[in-house]
C-alpha cells in the first residue's frame, strides 16, 4: 500500500532505522515491528515499544524478542510514562493516525522531545493530508481512511509537519515522498 498507492518507498524508511536507531531506542506505535526487525541492529540495542494497543505490543514484542524489549502501554499524546531517556525515537507512520488538527498532534512531538537525550534523534514518516500531491488511487484511499480507517490527517501538510517539529527541535529535516513525508529532528529545545 505505502509503495504502490501512496508512492512512498519503503527502503528509505528502513534506512532511517538503520542510520538513526541508537543504543537506547523508543519506538512509538511499533505496529508489527517490521522496520526494527529489518534494521540490522546490534543485539545489545535496548528497545522500548510504546503503544496504547496491548495486542500491538504483544505482537511486536514477540517479533523483536531477541532485544528483550520493554513494553509501555500508553498514548503518545499524554506525558510518556517512561523512567529513562533515549538516544533515538522512531515515530513511523503514526502521526496520520492521531486525532487532528495538527496543533493537537504537536503534543506528541513535545512529549517525545522531553524523553530524548540532548544529542538524541527523532525520526519517522507520516502520510500527508489534502495538500499533498496524491495520485488518484491515493486520494480515494485517504478519503475512505479518514472516514472509517483510523486516519485523521486531512489538515496535515508538509508545512504543518515542519512547524510542529521545529517547535520542539532546533534541527529539522523533512523530505516529501509521494503522499507522505519522512522526517529527522535533532537538538530537542
Ligand atoms: C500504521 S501503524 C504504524 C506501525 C509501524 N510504526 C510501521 O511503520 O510499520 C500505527 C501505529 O500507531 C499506533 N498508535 C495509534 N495511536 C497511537 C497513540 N495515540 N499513541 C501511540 N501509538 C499510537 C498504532 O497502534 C500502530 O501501532
Amino acid at each position: 500500500m505505502a509503495e504502490r498507492v501512496l508512492r512512498c518507498p519503503i527502503p528509505p524508511i528502513t534506512d532511517q532505522y538503520r542510520h538513526h536507531v541508537g543504543e537506547r531506542h523508543l519506538d512509538v506505535g511499533p505496529g508489527t515491528g517490521y522496520f526494527l526487525d529489518r534494521a540490522d541492529l546490534p543485539a545489545t540495542t535496548q528497545v522500548t515499544l510504546l503503544d496504547p494497543n496491548p495486542n500491538v505490543l504483544a505482537h511486536s514484542a514477540r517479533v523483536l524478542e531477541r532485544f528483550h524489549p520493554t513494553v509501555v502501554e500508553a498514548d503518545v499524546l499524554k506525558p510518556l510514562p517512561v523512567a529513562d531517556t533515549f538516544d533515538s525515537v522512531g515515530l513511523n507512520m503514526v502521526l496520520h493516525c492521531l486525532p487532528g488538527p495538527p496543533e493537537r498532534k504537536a503534543q506528541a512531538i513535545r512529549n517525545i522531545a522531553v524523553v530524548l537525550e540532548p544529542d538524541g534523534v527523532l525520526f519517522g514518516a507520516a502520510v500527508l493530508g489534502r495538500s499533498a500531491p496524491h495520485s488518484k488511487p491515493a486520494k480515494a484511499f485517504l478519503a475512505i481512511a479518514n472516514r472509517r480507517g483510523g486516519f485523521d490527517n486531512r489538515e496535515d501538510s508538509l508545512a504543518r509537519l515542519r512547524e510542529m517539529l521545529s517547535e520542539s527541535f532546533a534541527d529539522v529535516e523533512v523530505t516529501e515522498a509521494g503522499s507522505a513525508a519522512r522526517f529527522v529532528a535533532r537538538r530537542p529545545r
